[in-house]
């Protein structure tokens, strides 16, 4: 498997490509890739004849220096499991460098208030980071379609808008989450979990679905509080958010009406390892 190290052997390499009418799959990561990661390149290879596979841990998009330095590296790991998925599949793992040169800062977005609401409170500069690689890396690629999983759906929404604000000629495309048999949101971090950890981590997609059957009958404010009320009660875990958002501007849910389709998020600690998740609710 070819592994590009540097945007100057990339680009030659992905328009020679292009221009034997080749269409081109985008699946941007931070590496330690797991099986969610898989389905998304799956799904890639599906619709297009080659796939891209950036694996680069995005130092701009951290608020926190320790998570940042703890977050899992494992590019030859990483480039093993895409081997077993067939010859199409190619690897950009640039240097911090080969993206930033000297200037590792975000630039600065609006994506129209999507980005204060959820992660945008918690994690303050968190989309401008997400912002500023997810647009080079379009540049830098320039692919006919790209795969963002929708257990980061907000991501997944500013992307969205970054790309039509941008006017950047690619089509986003969101996937389902990858669960663990217990429940359990695929993701990086879940390496990071003790044993114990990962089994008692399930309780945050039991308490989705059960919100999400009482939403049917109770008000947002009400399903919320009876969140806030179960992860109280858990041992290990820690609520950071829960929020109940309309899913197509993402503002928390005032009154119910029946023409909206809802969402449910919550961020919770355990272990001091953030995880995240969300389902639809209607
Ligand atoms: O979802 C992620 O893994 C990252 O936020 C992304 C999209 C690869 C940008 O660094």
């Amino acid at each position: 498997m070819t592994i590009h190290y540097s945007q100057n052997t990339l680009k030659p390499f992905v328009n020679d490509l292009k221009s034997e009418g080749k269409k081109v799959g985008f699946v941007p990561t931070m590496g330690a890739l797991h099986k969610g990661h898989l389905s998304l390149v799956k799904n890639a290879m599906t619709d297009n004849d080659i796939v891209i596979v950036s694996i680069f841990v995005n130092p701009t998009q951290f608020d926190n220096a320790t998570d940042l330095q703890k977050y899992p590296r494992t590019l030859e790991a990483d480039v093993a499991l895409l081997k077993t998925l067939g010859n199409n599949v190619f690897v950009y793992a640039p240097s911090v460098e080969d993206i930033y040169n000297s200037d590792v800062n975000s630039e600065k977005f609006s994506f129209d208030g999507l980005e204060f609401e959820m992660e945008g409170k918690f994690r303050t500069g968190h989309f401008d980071g997400v912002g500023t690689i997810v647009k080079r890396l379009f540049e830098i690629i320039v692919p006919d379609n790209a795969y963002f999983g929708e257990k980061d759906f907000q991501q997944l929404m500013i992307v969205k808008k970054l790309a039509s604000k941008y006017k950047l000629p690619v089509n986003v495309v969101g996937c389902e989450i990858f669960r663990e048999a217990s429940g359990l949101a695929m993701s990086s971090r879940n390496q990071r979990l003790s044993k114990e950890a990962k089994e008692e981590s399930a309780f945050i997609y039991k308490t989705l679905l059960k919100a999400k059957e009482k939403f049917g009958t109770k008000s947002a404010n009400t399903v919320k509080e009876w969140v806030q009320q179960q992860f109280e009660k858990h041992p290990l875990l820690t609520l950071e958010y829960v929020e109940i958002a309309n899913s197509k501007n993402l503002k928390t849910v005032q009154r119910k009406s029946k023409n909206e389709t809802y969402r449910i998020f919550i961020a919770a600690f355990i272990e001091n390892i953030r995880l995240i998740d969300n389902i639809a609710l209607n």
